[in-house]
């Protein structure tokens, strides 16, 4: 297996945040998947949805990781739905340690509704979209992720420390 941490888990509940921090205490590199994915294709991810449609997003996404086999030694902050595809799936766990960070729907909402960079959540009820999107998804997180954190009441830095211990104990145990 390879050496990485990856970060799954809705939109706002901090994977971008505590990747970063993760990449700072650990001397990991930071891949943002989304970062990489405005970078390449040189507009924000409301104007790929809207000109190019979600599935377009997905097929990045999905290329995305598959550029990212070879990597070791980084940090993989990734979009709340990368894990909609079995294919992605399976890339994630073989990439290394996945991570899956958990917040309650009131929490998403609020951390959510401080910006318009979510196209998913861009109509007149993103709190019963949450809802709806949560129901498909928290078992695809579950299946995905060999760790899962519930945020909720925990600093950043809280969640960054306990990350680091179980990482560390996860990657000693296979040596
Ligand atoms: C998405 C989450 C977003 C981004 C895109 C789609 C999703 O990333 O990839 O807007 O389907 O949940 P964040 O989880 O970083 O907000």
């Amino acid at each position: 297996m390879q050496q990485n941490i990856i970060l799954i888990g809705f939109m706002g509940t901090g994977k971008s945040t505590i990747g970063r921090n993760l990449s700072q205490v650990f001397g990991y590199p930071l891949i943002d998947t989304d970062h990489i994915i405005v970078e390449q294709q040189g507009r924000p991810i409301p104007e790929i949805f809207a000109s190019q449609g979600e599935n377009a997003f997905r097929d990045i996404e999905t290329n995305l990781l598959h550029s990212l086999h070879k990597h070791s030694g980084h940090i993989i902050a990734t979009g709340g739905g990368i894990i909609g595809r079995e294919e992605n799936r399976k890339i994630l766990r073989e990439l290394g340690y996945v991570v899956w960070l958990i917040a309650k729907p009131s929490e998403i909402l609020e951390r959510t509704s401080r910006n318009s960079n979510r196209p998913l959540l861009n109509n007149d009820d993103p709190e019963d979209t949450i809802r709806d999107l949560l129901e498909i998804r928290t078992p695809l997180y579950r299946k995905t992720a060999h760790l899962g954190i519930e945020t909720d009441d925990l600093s950043f830095d809280e969640v960054t420390t306990g990350i680091i211990e179980s990482a560390r104990y996860h990657f000693g145990s296979q040596e």
